[in-house]
Formats: C-alpha cells, sequence, structure tokens
C-alpha cells in the first residue's frame, strides 16, 4: 500500500512487523513515507495543561505500540532509556528538540555527557535505541507539537535519569487515551511514572 494515509501506515506496519526479523530499516522507511496528515489523526489528538499527552493508536498484535504524542510549549520527557526497543518518532505537527546522552559511566555521581540536539521538523522521522544511548525530547517552541511514536517491543517500564548526577530510577509510562478512551488517571503518589495519566507523581518532575 502506498502509505499515504495513518490506516494505510498502519496496515504497511502491521506487514513489516510479520517478516523475521523484522527490517528496521524499512519500518523507517515506512514511517517517512507517511505524509502528516491532521485529517487521520486530529481526533486524537488532546493536550494537556500539565504534561505531554500518550494516546495509544495501535497495539500492532502485540509486536509495536504506535502512540501519538501531544506535547504544549515548554513540556517535555525527562531522560531516559528505551527498555531494549525500538524507538522511532515522526514529527506529525511543529517542531520538538531531541537532546541524546551517553549512558551514565560508572558508579560515581556525574554529570550526563551530551552528544546531540536536534530540531526535528514535520515529517521527520528520528530513530533510537538502547546501544545508542539515552535522550530527552520536549517541546521548546510556543506552540503545541504532535508526534507520533513506535516503539517495539512495546513496554511499559523504562528508567529516568537525572542530568546532573546520571541517578537512575525505574518509571511507568501510561496513557491518557487509549484509541481515544480516556484512561483512568493513577493516583498512587509513591509510583514513579511521567504521563499525564498519573497525579501527585515525583517521576514527573
Ligand atoms: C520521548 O521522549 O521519546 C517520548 C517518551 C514517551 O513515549 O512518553
Amino acid at each position: 500500500m502506498a502509505g499515504n494515509t495513518l490506516n494505510e501506515l498502519k496496515a504497511n506496519l502491521h506487514e513489516a512487523f510479520q517478516s523475521d526479523p523484522v527490517d528496521m530499516d524499512h519500518v523507517k522507511d515506512l514511517m517517512e513515507r507517511y505524509s502528516s496528515n491532521p485529517a487521520d489523526w486530529g481526533k486524537f489528538a488532546i493536550f494537556d495543561s500539565t504534561h505531554y499527552t500518550r494516546i495509544l493508536v495501535d497495539e500492532g498484535n502485540g509486536k509495536f505500540n504506535l502512540i501519538l504524542l501531544c506535547w504544549g510549549p515548554g513540556q517535555g520527557s525527562p531522560i531516559h532509556d528505551h527498555a531494549d526497543a525500538h524507538c522511532f518518532m515522526k514529527m506529525l505537527d511543529g517542531t520538538l528538540k531531541e537532546v541524546r546522552y551517553d549512558w551514565p559511566s560508572g558508579s560515581n555521581a556525574q554529570e550526563l555527557h551530551e552528544t546531540s540536539s536536534t530540531v526535528l521538523k514535520v515529517n521527520e522521522v528520528s530513530y533510537i535505541n538502547d546501544s545508542i544511548g539515552l535522550h530527552q525530547v520536549g517541546n521548546t517552541s510556543d506552540k503545541g507539537a504532535v508526534s507520533l511514536h513506535l516503539y517495539s517491543p512495546p513496554y511499559s517500564k523504562c528508567h529516568t535519569f537525572k542530568p546532573q548526577t546520571g541517578e537512575k530510577s525505574e518509571a511507568n509510562i501510561t496513557f491518557w487515551s487509549k484509541f481515544g478512551d480516556r484512561v483512568v488517571p493513577l493516583t498512587t503518589t509513591n509510583q514513579s511514572c511521567w504521563s499525564p495519566a498519573a497525579t501527585n507523581c515525583d517521576g514527573c518532575k
């Protein structure tokens, strides 16, 4: 299929993930070939004034998650790893800044070493996995931004890292909505997380 609509992209991704091993260059190519059209994804896009939102749009037969992320001005993720998964991020609207870091070295507290900083524009696709390093993504513009992320295999826990010391914490990752249905927010105060679906959460700061 040409891959000109989000539904066609999803169908192409499902097909790509049937092969073993999956050709990740092909997956990146499919993500790049999709030309962002708000008519496809606008119905899922929802912003929250307190944090960026994560909206599950496809469960990829258990092989991948495709997630729409809506970032208000100034909102961003903490520095994190990717639980041994592949991470593709395609810009659908606005711009996002991606900053990459090396993994912390040794056991002493040390500032994380920044390796790159890139501003991603509409239709660009970035790829990272744990062998490349850690990253942090944020909307440094004064307008909303929307991105489409593919994670394979899907995961719900990863690690966040403090920039000044490299200190690592486990984090739960949740969804603001699944296919447009609001996910019931977590209320546990002692749970590390970074999603707007959780309230009173220190892990988000
Ligand atoms: C990112 O910063 O790569 C997005 C993290 C997420 O999936 O919430």
